[in-house]
């Protein structure tokens, strides 16, 4: 050590924090005052921000785990979320390492959009102070990957920010890309003068938790093939749409999950369609393709497990027009026509290209080469690991639609409710949503508001907490098209709220009269009860539909803390971000 400079003792007023980081800054100060070898032996030490845009918790648990390291290291550490932050918070900070996930459209993860919105107003640079470097998060499976990380990369250093390293655009494997991406940042910031030569890195790597629970073992590259064991239809045959309860046997196999976790599942197409498909092509399926796997597979096998074949997207249809210099379909690739090119490509799929401009595909390599991958599917977990050990159950909506004179399916979806059967083993693994979960206080009231199949994985923090023997009151807000044939797990539910475990249950069947009445028009009727709750510490949650029902409960929430706190709406908009920021405002929508 550097007997020369000062440093607070071990037993003065501060806490280890607060020591390291005056510490640190008495080293900064006086370090150039001390001789040359002096100088060589201290540690730079800085206070850095490390923040994250996270939705179900992979960059949260990244951000976490890198700052103990910086903090072993000897630097202030000072993790935040970008939910809430604002870009002044940001112009404050020298150093600022960012984990940013991207969800939706390529858009920010859920809240984060009010900063970048922010810092998108900033309209001069203010940031030349400031270090940065952006670690993005995303799935390649999604046309626009890892865009928000790419578009708050390219944002700050247009606002003149000085970025440290190069960003690295990560798919699901993290851990490899991570230490490649510290290796190069960690000595950088021994260095404050450090700006790197921006150049883009995507890499393709298998996702780290902070601390990996046995089920790491099961990922979306490795999943575990589970049995079903049960399945079940939990609306009426008589309905309009159907509803499935399904329970996979995990037995043995170690995955461990927690209530609000989702489950990912790799589903097949449906194999009339691949028939289809190759019949149109005159291909016979067992010619031999490559499709991002280092072994080669059937093209019938490509088409069933790899490729997504149901939907399209503009830029396979790009690839597929100039290919076969299809006119009509040139014409839509044209910026100005996108929404012409939307409603065209809404409800068809590979088999209508086909059909419609037959002769472009002529090898089966050409057409593995401009098919998407077949991404997994998540469902949130309607089963509770205490309630349910050794199972993981989920509740899914069936997608089926008729368009272009064809009757469609969802991939998964049909596979469940048409293809797969009892004892079939289907490969899955367990997503976390680490910003979905019960409060740790047992003794705090939840508010659950999940219409449809977003009751899912409310049944499994009812049968968590039941399990616990928690004693904080459970009010439950479903909602689904009528009670005679939609209601989902009514008998459940029901005897829940009779034997007191539910305190309240409120339905709103949205079809069973002449108006439509949605939960958020029960949560207005209950606005002092909801209003009480809330200030008796409630948790709210909210699961199911993104498109309009979670913004329509959304304001539901605002109008009850406006009217009944008698606040402004700014003030209202205030208490609800605050409840956010205390995690007890939680959206698991899609
Ligand atoms: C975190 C998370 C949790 C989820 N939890 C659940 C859950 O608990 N239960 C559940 O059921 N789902 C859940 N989902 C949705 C689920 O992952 C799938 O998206 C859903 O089951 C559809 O998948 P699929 O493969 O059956 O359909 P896909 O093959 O993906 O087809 C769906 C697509 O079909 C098209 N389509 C659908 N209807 C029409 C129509 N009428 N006209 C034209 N085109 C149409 C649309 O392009 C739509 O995107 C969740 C999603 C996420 C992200
Ligand atoms: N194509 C299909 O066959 C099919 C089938 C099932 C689900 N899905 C899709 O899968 C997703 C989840 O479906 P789900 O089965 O969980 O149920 P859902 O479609 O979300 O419907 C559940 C309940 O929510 C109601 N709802 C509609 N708009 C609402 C809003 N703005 N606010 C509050 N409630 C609203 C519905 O009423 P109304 O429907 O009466 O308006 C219904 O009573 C949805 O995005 C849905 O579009 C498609
Ligand atoms: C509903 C949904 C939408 C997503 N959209 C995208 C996307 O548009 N682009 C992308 O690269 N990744 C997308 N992803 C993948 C996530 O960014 C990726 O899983 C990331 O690791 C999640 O990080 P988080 O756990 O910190 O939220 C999406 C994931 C989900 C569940």
């Amino acid at each position: 050590m550097n007997t020369n400079i000062p440093f607070i003792p071990d037993n003065a007023p501060f806490t280890a924090e607060q020591r390291a980081w005056l510490n640190g800054l008495l080293a900064g100060l006086f370090a150039h005052q001390t001789a040359p070898v002096a100088q060589a032996e201290s540690k730079p030490s800085h206070r850095i921000a490390v923040l994250y845009a996270s939705q179900s918790g992979t960059a949260e648990g990244l951000a976490r785990k890198l700052a103990k390291e910086l903090k072993a290291q000897g630097h202030q550490p000072a993790v935040s979320t970008l939910v809430g932050y604002s870009p002044a918070a940001l112009a404050a900070e020298k150093y600022a390492l960012i984990f940013a996930s991207t969800y939706g459209d390529g858009e920010a993860p859920d809240g984060v959009q009010p900063f970048y919105e922010e810092l998108c107003l900033e309209h001069f640079p203010r940031y030349e102070r400031l270090s940065y470097a952006v670690f993005g998060l995303g799935d390649h499976h999604y046309e626009n990957f890892c865009k928000f990380g790419k578009d708050l990369d390219t944002k700050l250093a247009a606002l003149g920010a000085n970025r440290l390293v190069n960003r690295v655009d990560c798919d699901v494997d993290v851990e490899e890309p991570l230490a490649r991406w510290k290796e190069e940042l960690l000595p950088r910031l021994l260095d404050s003068a450090a700006i790197a030569k921006p150049r883009e890195i995507t890499v393709t790597a298998s996702v780290a938790t902070e601390e990996p629970a046995p089920s790491a073992a099961f990922t979306r590259d490795n999943p575990v093939l589970a049995p079903l064991v049960d399945k079940k239809d939990l609306t009426h045959k008589r309905s309009t749409k159907t509803t499935l309860h399904l329970a996979f046997s995990i037995e043995g196999t170690g995955i461990q999950y927690e209530a609000g976790d989702a489950c990912g599942v790799l589903p097949q197409n449906d194999l009339n369609l691949v028939a289809e498909i190759l019949q149109k092509l005159r291909f016979n399926g067992n010619e031999q393709v490559q499709c991002g796997k280092p072994e080669s597979v059937t093209l019938h096998d490509a088409l069933t497990h790899h490729l997504q074949i149901t939907r399209l997207n503009r830029k396979m249809t790009a690839e597929y027009a100039r290919q076969g210099q299809c006119g009509p379909l040139l014409a839509l690739l044209d910026p100005k026509q996108q929404p012409e090119l939307d409603r065209y490509l809404y409800g068809r799929g590979l088999i209508d290209l086909l059909s419609q401009f037959p002769g472009v595909i002529q090898t089966p390599e050409e057409l593995v080469s401009i098919l998407p991958k077949l991404s997994p599917r998540l469902y949130s977990i309607s089963s509770s690991p205490l309630a349910h050990a050794g199972q993981i159950h989920t509740t899914v909506a069936v997608v089926r639609y008729s368009a272009h004179d064809r009757e469609r399916g969802g991939v998964c979806s049909t596979l469940f409710a048409d293809r797969a059967s009892i004892s079939d083993r289907l490969p899955l693994y367990i997503q976390p949503n680490k910003r979905f979960r019960l409060p740790s206080d047992t003794n705090a009231p939840i508010i659950m508001i999940g219409p449809g199949t977003g009751v899912a994985p409310f049944r499994g923090f009812l049968h968590e907490r039941r399990a616990l023997g928690a004693r904080g009151k459970n009010w439950l807000f479903f909602g689904e098209r009528s009670a005679a044939t939609d209601y989902l797990y009514r008998d459940e539910l029901e005897s829940m709220l009779s034997d007191g475990h539910l305190t309240r249950l409120d339905t709103a069947f949205s079809r069973d009269q002449e108006n439509k009445v949605y939960v958020q028009d029960r949560m207005i009727e209950q606005s002092a009860q909801f209003w009480d709750w809330l200030q008796d510490g409630a948790s709210v949650y909210v699961c199911g539909d993104a498109s309009r029902m979670a913004k329509d409960v959304h304001s539901a929430l605002q109008t009850i803390v406006k009217k009944q706190g008698n606040l402004s709406s700014a003030a209202a908009e205030e208490y609800v971000q605050t409840l956010k920021e205390q995690h007890r405002y939680h959206r698991d929508v899609y």
